[in-house]
């Protein structure tokens, strides 16, 4: 891979230890993809923020790095192992609590913005149409591709805080035009009535669609919050983190339809709500946030609450960016959530704090929600806000 003069002072440590140590990650991926040169990057998302994931070693190598790295592009952090102000209320140990503020502690030393979020683009980390960036968290980088147009591969935890240290990364697969062309035609002839069913549709297109890059017509509408669900979906079931949905999406005017085509009816839905529904009534944790709440689904949610009451048998979280909740505050949602025994879960979401044991069954608005609440060994239903609403208050799935 070709370097300039400049980078390949930085690969030799003229810049200090931990750019050295991210010119080799970045030069060790260019190479094995064989990336012809490094690019400017936007900005940053990085994942490998939740002590759980992460553990001793991942803290050790984080605080070696904080020694002397520096971010040079705007870097925001993906959702924390828990909540950084209530982590108490949310029943979180002082052990873990511990751990996870040193994670976060080594990330704001190297100048890391730290707002914990899978919707980086609600909260100011927002890219340009066709800007390079190098983004972590699956469904973030799908809809950066997809519903912003910004180009970036799925970066793991490691290459996306190279990327910072450096303000590069190598130039090769979502990066490059020729490797974002649609090569399969998904006809939706279903109605999508509720943000769940983006989720269905997402794991029918995930599922059948394997690794191609998904051309949708037949969908009249979707606001940002189903496409940040389905956007969430279709990676976790199966296909690359980019898609085109015609007359809503940009670029799809670029392309011709692809020749290959599936087509998604009714039936496919109903099948996918009952690949992802267990056999459960009781409910014990109700999450609605996955991804992060937007402050017009919190504001749903408060208008649903209003002078009703969680079931004592179940909790009820609103996994959001602090940023979000902070809006919220101002505007009374989070007095009426609380109110009606409702908590925030800011800065951290369902798959990344440490739930395990805790709770047999959950609801949830996320299609991919429930695939890692099954990985926590949690039953799953998935439904409409309503629906989990419904649940929260009457501790049933009906
Ligand atoms: Fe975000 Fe966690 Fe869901 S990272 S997309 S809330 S699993």
């Amino acid at each position: 891979m070709y370097l300039t003069k400049k980078e390949n002072s930085m690969l030799n440590g003229e810049n200090g230890y931990s750019v050295k140590k991210s010119m080799e990650i970045l030069v060790a991926l260019g190479e094995i993809y064989n990336a012809e040169k490094l690019i400017d990057v936007g900005s940053v998302q990085v994942s490998g923020v939740s002590y759980h994931n992460l553990g001793d070693a991942g803290l050790e190598f984080l605080e070696e790095l904080a020694k002397d790295g520096k971010v040079k592009v705007l870097t925001t952090l993906n959702p924390a192992g828990m909540d950084l102000e209530n982590w108490k209320n949310l029943g979180i140990s002082e052990d873990f609590a511990k751990k996870q503020k040193m994670v976060i502690n080594a990330y704001e030393r190297m100048g890391i913005l730290i707002s914990c979020t899978c919707t980086p683009y609600l909260i100011g980390n927002l890219p340009r149409y066709g800007e390079h960036i190098a983004w972590s968290e699956s469904s973030a980088v799908t809809f950066a591709n997809s519903v912003i147009g910004a180009k970036t591969n799925r970066e793991g935890g490691p290459s996306a805080l190279a990327a910072a240290f450096v303000g590069k990364t190598p130039y090769y697969g979502l990066h490059l035009d020729e490797n974002r062309i649609p090569n399969i035609h998904v006809q939706v002839d279903s109605s999508l009535k509720k943000i769940s069913d983006f989720g269905a549709l997402g794991y029918c297109i995930g599922t059948k669609a394997e690794n191609k890059i998904p051309y949708l017509t037949g969908i009249q509408k979707a606001d940002v919050d189903e496409l940040k669900s389905f956007s969430a979906s279709i990676v976790t079931y199966g296909s690359k983190p980019l898609y085109y949905i015609e007359g809503i999406t940009p670029g799809y005017e670029k392309y011709q339809i692809p020749k290959e085509k599936i087509i998604i009816e009714q039936n496919d839905l109903q099948v996918a709500y009952s690949q992802i529904n267990d056999e459960v009534s009781d409910i014990e944790l109700v999450c609605i946030g996955c991804p992060h709440c937007s402050i017009k689904e919190i504001s749903q949610i408060a208008r649903l609450l209003s002078n009703k009451q969680i079931s004592p048998k179940t909790e009820f979280w609103v996994a959001s960016s602090r940023a979000a909740k902070q809006l919220s505050d101002v505007h009374g949602y989070t007095k009426i959530i609380e109110r009606a025994g409702g908590k925030f879960a800011c800065d951290t979401c369902m798959a990344v704090a440490p739930l395990k044991g805790r709770f047999k069954s959950v609801a949830t608005t996320s299609a991919k929600g429930c695939y890692y609440s099954r990985q926590n060994k949690m039953l799953t239903k998935m439904g409409g806000i309503k629906e989990c609403i419904d649940a929260a208050v009457t501790g049933k799935w009906k």
